[in-house]
C-alpha cells in the first residue's frame, strides 16, 4: 500500500490524466501533437495543482518504449508523484513486454507505482490518503487487461474487451475489508477499461427522447438531458461504452461491500460522462491530448477533491488548445 498524507483544512487533489497513446514521433516538441501534449498538461498542472496525478491507462501505443522514455520524464518534470495503471495499448504486446515498459518508468523519480500480485495481471494496488494517521480515503488501482474471446457474439475468433477476472474481484474484497478494519470508510476504484454498469447507468439516466451525439459538454452540465433522480449527472457520450460485452459482476461487489463510492475509468476517447448510479458514481475520465482518435472540445482531466469531510468531488477540467504556442 502507498500512503500520502493530507494536510488537515486543506483539499488534497488529484489530477486524473488518460489515455495519451502517442508514439515517440508525436511526442516531439516540434511535433503538433507533442505540442498538444505539453500544453495540456502543463495547463491542468498550473491550474489543478494536484497533490497527486493518477493515470487510467493506455500511456503509449503497443507500449511503446521510445515513447514512453519522453514521456516519463514530462511527467516528472512537474515534481508531483504520478500513480498509473494500465490499459489494454500497455500490453496488448505482452506482459513481458509490460514489464519493460514498467521498468523503463519506475527510472523516473516520481514514478508511483506497486505491481501487486503477479497472478492477477500488473499494477493492482491500493493508494492510502491519511490525514492525522487514518485512511480518509483510498484509491483502489486496477487492471482491465486487453482483450478476451467473445463467447456469445457467434463470430468465431471475435474479440471483446477485458474486464477485472473473478480473482481480482475477491482482491477486490480482501482489499476493502483490510480499508474498513482500518477505519477507513470510502473508496475510489480506478480501472483502465469501463465496468459493464456503465452501460446499465447511462440508458437509466439519458433522456432516451435525444440523441446523445447532439448534447454539448455545456448542455450535459445544466440537467435537461437527464432523467428525474440523475439530474447531477455531467459529460457527454459520443461512443459506445466499450467494457466487457456481458455483466462482468463488479457492480455487484461494489454494493455488496458498501465502500467504492466512485468509479474512474478510461478507454472511451469520446466518452466523459458521470453519473451516480444507485449510490456509485461512475465517470468516464476525460481524454488528455491529441493522441489515437479523440474530440478536440474532450481534452483535459478529470479531477477528484477530497476536501476537509471527507467529502469526495469529481469534475472534469477541461483545456481548450487557444492558448497552445
Ligand atoms: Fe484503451
Amino acid at each position: 500500500m502507498i500512503t500520502f498524507n493530507k494536510t488537515p483544512n486543506k483539499d488534497f487533489k488529484i489530477l486524473n490524466l488518460t489515455d495519451f497513446q502517442l508514439m515517440a514521433p508525436e511526442l516531439n516538441v516540434e511535433h503538433e501533437k507533442g505540442k498538444i501534449m505539453r500544453h495540456t498538461l502543463d495547463t491542468l498542472v498550473e491550474k489543478v495543482k494536484p497533490d497527486l496525478i493518477t493515470i487510467t491507462g493506455d500511456l503509449a501505443w503497443g507500449g511503446d518504449y521510445d515513447a514512453l522514455m519522453v514521456l516519463g520524464p514530462m511527467l516528472d518534470k512537474y515534481k508531483i508523484p504520478w500513480a498509473p495503471l494500465w490499459g489494454n495499448h500497455d500490453q496488448d504486446r505482452g506482459l513481458d513486454r509490460l514489464d519493460r515498459s514498467i521498468k523503463i518508468l519506475s527510472e523516473n523519480k516520481y514514478f508511483t507505482y506497486e505491481n501487486g500480485p503477479c497472478e492477477l495481471g500488473r499494477g493492482n494496488y491500493i493508494i492510502a490518503i491519511k490525514e492525522n494517521d487514518k485512511i480518509i480515503h483510498a484509491l483502489i488501482m486496477m487492471d482491465t487487461h486487453d482483450r478476451v474471446p467473445n463467447l456469445k457474439s457467434g463470430i468465431e475468433n471475435d474479440r471483446s474487451w477485458a474486464k477485472l477476472t473473478k480473482e481480482q474481484i475477491e482482491w477486490y474484497k480482501r482489499q476493502v475489508k483490510m480499508l474498513k478494519e482500518q477505519g477507513c470508510n470510502e473508496s475510489t476504484l480506478l480501472v483502465h477499461i469501463p465496468i459493464y454498469a456503465y452501460r446499465d447507468a447511462f440508458k437509466v439516466a439519458f433522456n432516451s427522447n435525444l440523441d446523445p451525439k447532439d448534447i454539448s459538454t455545456e448542455q450535459s452540465e445544466l440537467g435537461e438531458c437527464w432523467n428525474e433522480g440523475y439530474k447531477d449527472s455531467f459529460g457527454v457520450k459520443y461512443e459506445d461504452v466499450c467494457s466487457y460485452y456481458e455483466d462482468d459482476g463488479v457492480f455487484d461487489a461494489i454494493k455488496e461491500l458498501n465502500h467504492t463510492k466512485n468509479v474512474i475509468c478510461g478507454h472511451d476517447h469520446v466518452n466523459c460522462f458521470s453519473i451516480s448510479y444507485e449510490g456509485v458514481r461512475l465517470t468516464f475520465a476525460l481524454k488528455t491530448g491529441p493522441g489515437c482518435y479523440w474530440n478536440e472540445g474532450l481534452n483535459g482531466g478529470t479531477v477528484v477533491t477530497i476536501s476537509n469531510d471527507g467529502k469526495i468531488e469529481v469534475k472534469h477540467e477541461y483545456v481548450s488548445l487557444n492558448k497552445k504556442s
